[in-house]
C-alpha cells in the first residue's frame, strides 16, 4: 500500500505497512537519523517531531494515520551552514551533554515559539515536560530557548 506525506517539505509515497510507527520509517526507510528512539512508549519525548505544525509522538504512532501530512524532522529545520536559531541557541549555551534527547526537545521548542514567541519561563517548563533528559542539562535547555525567543525578537 502506498503511503503519501511530506516530510521536510519533500513529497515521498513509501510503500509500507501502515501500522509501521513513523519513527521507524523516518529512521530507517528515509535515513533521517536525527529523531531518536528512547522508550517506544510515548513517555520520554526523544521522538518527537512536527505533524502540521504539531509537536507530536513519532514512536508509537501508526504511518498509515499521517497519510497527508506535513511532517517535519529536526533535519527540516536547519543546516550546520544555515542553523535554526534554536539550534545556535542550544550550541551556545551548551545545552547538551550526550545530546540524545536534544532533537526532541528542538521540536518541542521550535512548536512552542510558534505559536508563542515570547514565552515565560513557566511557559518554556510547560511545553518541555513531556521530555526526560537523563544527563540533567534542563537549566542549559531552558536558557536556550529564552536565548532563541530573544534572538527572534531581533531577526
Ligand atoms: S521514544 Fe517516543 S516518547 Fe520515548
Ligand atoms: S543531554 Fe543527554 S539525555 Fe539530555
Amino acid at each position: 500500500m502506498s503511503i503519501g506525506l511530506t516530510v521536510n517539505g519533500r513529497d515521498v509515497a513509501l510503500n509500507a505497512d501502515p501500522v509501521t510507527p513513523l519513527l521507524d520509517v523516518l529512521r530507517n526507510y528515509l535515513d533521517l537519523k536525527g529523531t531518536r528512539y528512547g522508550c517506544g512508549l510515548e513517555q520520554c519525548g526523544t521522538c518527537m517531531v512536527l505533524i502540521d505544525g504539531e509537536a507530536a509522538y513519532s514512536c508509537a504512532r501508526e504511518i498509515g494515520s499521517v497519510a497527508g501530512c506535513s511532517v517535519v524532522t529536526i533535519e527540516g529545520l536547519g543546516t550546520p551552514q544555515h542553523p535554526h536559531r534554536l539550534q545556535t541557541a542550544f550550541l551556545e549555551e551548551q545545552a547538551g551533554q550526550c545530546g540524545y534527547c536534544l532533537s526532541g526537545i528542538i521540536i518541542s521548542a521550535k512548536a512552542l515559539l510558534d505559536r508563542n514567541p515570547a514565552p515565560s519561563r513557566a511557559d518554556i517548563v510547560a511545553a518541555l515536560d513531556k521530555h526526560l533528559c537523563r544527563c540533567g542539562t534542563h537549566t542549559r535547555i531552558i536558557a536556550a530557548v529564552q536565548k532563541a525567543a530573544l534572538m527572534g525578537e531581533v531577526a
